[in-house]
């Protein structure tokens, strides 16, 4: 099989980086600074260094962020409050609460507190049906936006094409799902998750494969039709003694057996990962430009 072409999620991001930085000049150069609120409760080390990314990002961009780090026995009520505040705060147009938190947080009832119009993820249910809807006032999560941002930057036609999406979250697989099926993609679309029978041969029917599971090197070559687009989502965390951190990044897909199959494929690190950080941006801005 010939290689297929990696779609690289580092080149594309930094190019949408460089047209928010430009409209940060010129939204700040109207007297709005946008500004971007980070939540991180508890110590999990990879929600950390996400957390780091998207606040160092602000920076370079010229956003004004606030990272606010609490304890892992903050209370509900606790948090609430910071969001409450948050969204009161002129200064702040776009609102992150990252996940997963703590086990005793109810996440939903912390995401419905958040202002819709500063809901940079795209978590609060008005904007989960704006998205339904196709109405672009509403925000659309990070990481499925990039994943169709990546496919677009490669020309990777998206109609008529047989999509599976293996994962239901409501942080990239339903999403995943209403872009693909929107009347902008116009793909026919699987979701398929833990209790699908026989997964491989779903996958197997796949123009475009979405792997979105978090589980190391789930999909398999022979899962994957020859020539199909596959968009690794999982960032896995694999103990390695040769690191010095401990460990290696792996996605959901064993991409040495798989990428000789596709016609395109995203690497784990470089490929889903940085469009994410990317397209926060952009719902930042386009927050800031919303609320003014
Ligand atoms: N955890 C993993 N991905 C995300 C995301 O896109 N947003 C938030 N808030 N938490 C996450």
């Amino acid at each position: 099989m010939t290689s297929p072409r990696i779609l690289d999620g580092k080149a594309v991001a930094a190019a949408v980086l460089d047209e928010c930085r430009a409209e940060a000049a010129a939204l700040t150069a109207k007297g709005i600074v946008p500004g971007l609120a980070v939540v991180l409760v508890g110590e999990d080390p990879a929600s950390k260094v996400y957390v780091g990314s998207k606040v160092r990002t602000c920076g370079e961009l010229g956003f004004h962020s606030r990272k606010i780090e609490l304890p892992a026995a903050t209370t509900q009520e606790q948090l609430l409050e910071v969001v409450r505040q948050l969204n009161a705060d002129p200064a702040i147009h776009g609102i992150l609460v990252q996940s997963p938190p703590p086990a005793h947080i109810d996440e939903q009832a912390i995401i419905r507190a958040i202002d819709p119009r500063k809901d940079v993820d795209g978590f609060h249910p008005e904007n989960v049906a704006k998205l339904a809807l196709e109405d672009a006032t509403g925000f659309v999560p990070c990481t499925p936006a990039g994943c169709i941002k990546l496919m677009e930057t490669a020309g990777i036609a998206t109609s008529g094409a047989e999509a599976v999406i293996i994962g239901r979250s409501m942080i990239v697989g339903k999403p995943m799902a209403l872009l693909l099926v929107s009347k902008k993609a116009n793909a026919t679309v699987t979701i398929a998750h833990s209790r699908s029978k026989d997964l491989p041969a779903i996958c197997r029917r796949a123009d475009i494969l979405v792997a979105a599971v978090g589980r190391p090197e789930m999909v398999k070559a022979d899962w994957v039709k020859p020539g199909a687009v596959v968009i690794d989502v999982g960032i896995n965390r694999i103990a390695d003694a040769s690191k010095k951190s401990g460990y290696r990044l792996t996605g959901d897909v064993a991409y040495d057996e798989v990428a000789p199959r596709c016609s395109a494929i995203t690497p784990v690190p470089g490929g889903v990962g940085p469009m994410t950080i990317a397209m926060l941006m952009k719902n930042t801005l386009q927050a800031a430009r919303q609320l003014g």
